[in-house]
């Protein structure tokens, strides 16, 4: 896996191991035998370590995590230290990027080259870790501590033009980067070797480390919130100032042993692979992503141009895919446009996009007030209001209007697409593209098939998904899909607190204290409470009954309609200034608690004659999450979800649910299915009128047995397959 060249008098090591150029076991052991070779060879001048393909090493194979052939000798630092204390001099010549180990591998060597276009960094932090071969110990040396603190506690790239400028690289290149490298070697022969060992050389600004580490300590408990691995990048920075080289690097091994054996590690690398694994769709039909083609797609039409329906087409034109855009009426279009203009105004502003990729973007959208201008495009995603008829009427008609080949998405929040897909002769080619809000910045899209779509459709929208830059996954119709359906329980347990004795802020805080970047209310204000008005009046609709406020039960089952007060006080969120907070028009950021909102939960439980009490913290989040996470078992029993890793990752992406805890399923795993269990028992008992504590069947089997199953074997319950 490391091809040795011998090119005049320079013995050339090119790691070649595709993809990546990963740091498996036999790339290590290569590295450490081209190291051993060359030194033995008299001819040999010096050595270049070089990548074969397009880059030079993107790091760990984190497969081996799992394995232990991470740790099998050789491991990375001995690997590092024959390169380090090699007699003769070895250039690492970096093209396209050096991250976590292929960097450390980097800084193993004397001197460091790159192509222009390369990029360098330490992802480590991004799946709970550290640099731990010596990276944390080695960067300060050569770039300072406070960028170095920086860089390894955020995990971000930098560009080979700033690592030259912050001493990381000796030289950058232009032209080919084996050539360079070549001719930098001739040039540094024979020179001493000494100061080029970083472990020889201490860390310049080491007198300023407490002031440093403090600085940056704020600045990461601030934004990576609750998060370990940021700390411990920085304290293991620290201790490169404050100990001995051996001695720091020996705290760095101990400090990534435990971040590696810790729950956020451990979610983080799940996170990691469900998400991987998410774009691996399958239908029950055996159509995968391995076998069906999907189709192009040149054009498309947004309907709508409300929230949704603007982000939408913000979407796709960011991503050069013309969009016509249909309002029924020119004003509604001309603020739709407006809108559209406003958010691309705003990457141009955070320099995500140039003033000239913004006109390219609104040259490709075009307006239109009657859904005729649709006929000849390849794909429509309608997004107007969630009301079956209307979605059945334009559907039909776009059926009418549209080519035959043309795909047919809804972004339905919660419509079955059967009830939408037979108002067409083309039930084939409905689909929902359900997008969460605000559509240009949530990265998900829950990609929806009914009992006719085709696997064509599904090729297609989980491609289209991949091009404009989604994470998506597939999930089958059903009332509210994955993503509602199984938020909907975490949100319906968040009003009962309501009504028993929490304020929206306690909720709140206990939930973002678990690790949601937002609570439920907080996202209710943002979201708009006269959306969540609006289903819950179409559900009550459609099935045939008048909620008002003073409704408790439906069915048998128990409603919450604390926030409909709200609705027709006019506070629906942000939008107006008040919703379960009350909003500075100067600061809309910065929710206010409101004791007008306390006032209206008093006033709703003493005229339902409701008893409150003091809710502990535990209480809110098992309350919140266990419901959700009985529906999400539920959801995969009904196969409507595929696999587990498919609904963490709705939750992650689309409601923000911390990555390092995994997701409802991954911490419903890790907290044990039996406890769940057990919980979910004791609140169906307590609360027996609300359907979603009914213990799911695939859970309950799960529960059952004497050791855990693990999750990747959970599927194997389903259908009753296993007992
Ligand atoms: N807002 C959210 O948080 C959110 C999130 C995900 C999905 N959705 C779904 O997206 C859809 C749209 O929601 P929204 O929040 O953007 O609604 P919205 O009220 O902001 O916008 C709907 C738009 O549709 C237009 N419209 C209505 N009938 C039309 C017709 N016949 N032809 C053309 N335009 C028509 C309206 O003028 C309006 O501008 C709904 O199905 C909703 O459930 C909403």
């Amino acid at each position: 896996m490391v091809d040795y060249i011998i090119d005049q008098n320079l013995a050339i090591l090119a790691v070649n191991n595709p993809p990546v150029n990963a740091l498996s076991h036999h790339v290590r052991e290569g590295l450490v035998e081209g190291i051993k070779k060359a030194n033995a060879n008299d001819q040999v001048t010096a050595i270049v370590i070089i990548g074969k393909g397009k880059i030079f090493c993107s790091g760990a194979d984190i497969r081996e995590f799992s394995n232990h052939a991470a740790i099998k000798d050789p491991v990375l630092t001995s690997v590092g230290h024959t390169i380090e204390n090699s007699g003769k001099p070895v250039i690492s010549a970096i093209h396209g990027n050096a991250l976590g180990g292929g960097l450390e591998v980097a800084l193993f060597c004397h001197y460091r080259i790159a192509s222009e276009s390369a990029r360098v960094g330490f992802p480590e932090v991004l799946i709970g870790i550290l640099p731990g071969a010596e990276g944390t110990v080695r960067l300060p040396r050569l770039s300072g501590l406070s960028f170095a603190m920086d860089m390894i506690a955020s995990g971000k790239q930098i560009n080979a033009k700033d690592a030259f400028k912050h001493g990381i690289l000796d030289k950058v290149c232009t032209g080919n980067i084996l050539e360079e490298a070549k001719d930098f070697a001739k040039k540094v022969i024979g020179q001493p070797l000494d100061s080029r060992r970083l472990s020889r050389i201490n860390v310049e600004d080491a007198s300023n480390v407490d002031a440093v580490f403090e600085v940056a300590l704020a600045q990461v408990k601030k934004k990576y919130k609750g998060q370990i691995a940021p700390i411990y990048c920085l304290k293991s920075v620290r201790n490169s100032a404050k100990m001995s080289f051996d001695k720091a690097a020996a705290e760095e091994r101990r400090l990534i042993t435990e971040l590696m054996l810790g729950y956020q590690s451990i979610a983080l690398r799940y996170s990691f692979f469900a998400e991987r694994s998410a774009s691996k769709w399958r239908l029950p039909c055996g159509a995968s992503v391995n076998n069906t083609k999907p189709s192009k797609i040149e054009s498309t039409g947004v309907i709508g141009a409300g929230t949704m329906g603007s982000g939408i087409a913000v979407c796709l034109i960011r991503a050069g895919i013309p969009v016509i855009l249909v309002e029924k009426d020119p004003k509604m279009l001309e603020k739709g446009m407006e809108t559209i203009s406003g958010i691309l105004d705003g990457s141009v502003k955070l320099k995500r996009m140039t003033p000239g990729q913004k006109a390219k973007c609104m040259e490709i959208l075009k307006g239109a007030t009657s859904l005729d201008k649709l006929s000849n495009v390849d794909l429509v995603i309608e997004a107007v209001y969630e009301n079956l008829e209307l979605k059945r009427q334009i559907f039909a008609q776009l059926d009418k209007v549209c080519k035959p080949s043309t795909l047919l998405c809804s972004n339905t929040s919660t419509l079955d697409i059967d009830k939408i897909a037979s108002a067409t002769n083309r039930p084939d080619k409905v689909v929902g593209t359900h997008f969460f809000a605000p559509a240009f910045i949530m990265r998900l899209l829950e990609n929806v098939y009914g009992s006719k779509t085709s696997p064509t459709t599904v090729a297609t929208v989980m491609e289209l998904g991949r091009r404009i830059g989604k994470v998506t996954v597939l999930v089958k119709t059903c009332y509210g899909f994955v993503g509602n359906r199984t938020h909907q329980c975490f949100g319906a347990e968040a009003s009962f607190l309501l009504e028993e004795g929490c304020l929206p802020q306690d909720i709140d805080q206990v939930l973002e204290e678990f690790g949601m970047a937002m609570g439920p209310f907080k996202v209710s204000d943002l979201s708009g409470i006269d959306v969540g008005w609006r289903i819950r009046q179409e559900v009550a609709k459609a099935a045939g009954f008048k909620l008002t406020t003073e409704t408790r039960y439906h069915n048998g089952e128990r409603i919450s309609t604390v926030g409909d007060s709200l609705f027709e006080m006019g506070r629906y969120g942000i939008k107006t200034g008040k919703g379960w907070y009350k909003y500075d028009p100067t600061n809309l950021r910065k929710p206010v608690p409101d004791s007008d909102v306390a006032d209206v939960i008093l006033d709703h439980c003493a005229k339902m004659g409701l008893q409150r009490c003091k809710i502990p913290p535990q209480e809110i989040i098992e309350r919140c999450l266990f419901a959700a996470v009985n529906e999400c078992f539920r959801v995969l029993e009904e196969r409507v979800a595929e696999k587990p890793e498919d609904i963490d990752v709705i939750w992650q992406y689309g409601f923000s649910f911390p990555r390092y805890a995994g997701g409802p399923m991954f911490y419903a795993s890790q907290v044990g299915l039996k406890r769940v269990y057990e919980r979910v028992c004791f609140y169906h008992e307590k609360f027996p009128y609300s359907s979603h504590w009914i213990p799911s069947d695939l859970l309950r089997k799960l529960a059952s047995h004497s050791v855990e199953i693990p999750m990747s074997q959970w599927k194997e319950f389903v259908n009753g397959s296993k007992l």
